[in-house]
């Protein structure tokens, strides 16, 4: 994403498309380890929630190409080659492959290693909270959303945000 200035209309423009943005809970944080997943449904959509040694990252589980259920893929390394037969292998579990096709995506930034410039698999802001700042914030009656989770004071909580 290319960097904006701050100005008082890119601001406006923000705030309206924040307000239309909403949280939900879709784990604790222990219960997705480093290198681990969580697929979850928000309002219809398939998402999956990615720990890259303690950054989470939610993708939309359907691949760009063809629709296929991207985040039930394999993770892997990222494979360069300078030249034919030499590879070398970096960022362990940060490459997805889609299970129908085996297009790959990275998963920090969603996009694609086929068309890096055109093809991207769309990406939700992820948030860890405190269980008591959710409670302090009144999440019941708020923007955030707990559809399957009785939120403890005592624990941290992922929330993904969606625009409905
Ligand atoms: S549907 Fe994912 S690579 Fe074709």
């Amino acid at each position: 994403m290319k960097p904006r200035m701050n100005t008082d209309k890119n601001a406006s423009r923000d705030h309206l498309w924040l307000q239309h943005m909403s949280k939900h809970i879709v784990a604790t944080v222990n219960e997705i380890p480093v290198g681990g997943r969580k697929l979850v449904e928000i309002e219809g959509r398939s998402i999956g929630v990615f720990n890259l040694g303690g950054e989470f990252f939610a993708l939309k589980s359907r691949c760009p190409h063809q629709g296929g259920p991207l985040c039930e893929g394999k993770v892997g390394s990222l494979v360069e080659a300078d030249v034919p037969g030499a590879y070398t292998l970096s960022r362990p579990g940060e490459m997805l492959r889609c299970p129908w096709h085996s297009w790959e995506f990275d998963i920090r930034t969603g996009q694609s290693w086929w068309h890096p410039a055109r093809m991207r698999v769309a990406q939700y802001p992820v948030t860890v909270e405190d269980g008591a700042a959710l409670e302090s914030a009144g999440w019941q009656k708020g923007p955030y959303v707990a559809e399957t989770f009785r939120v403890e004071v005592n624990q941290q909580y992922l929330l993904v945000e969606i625009n409905p």
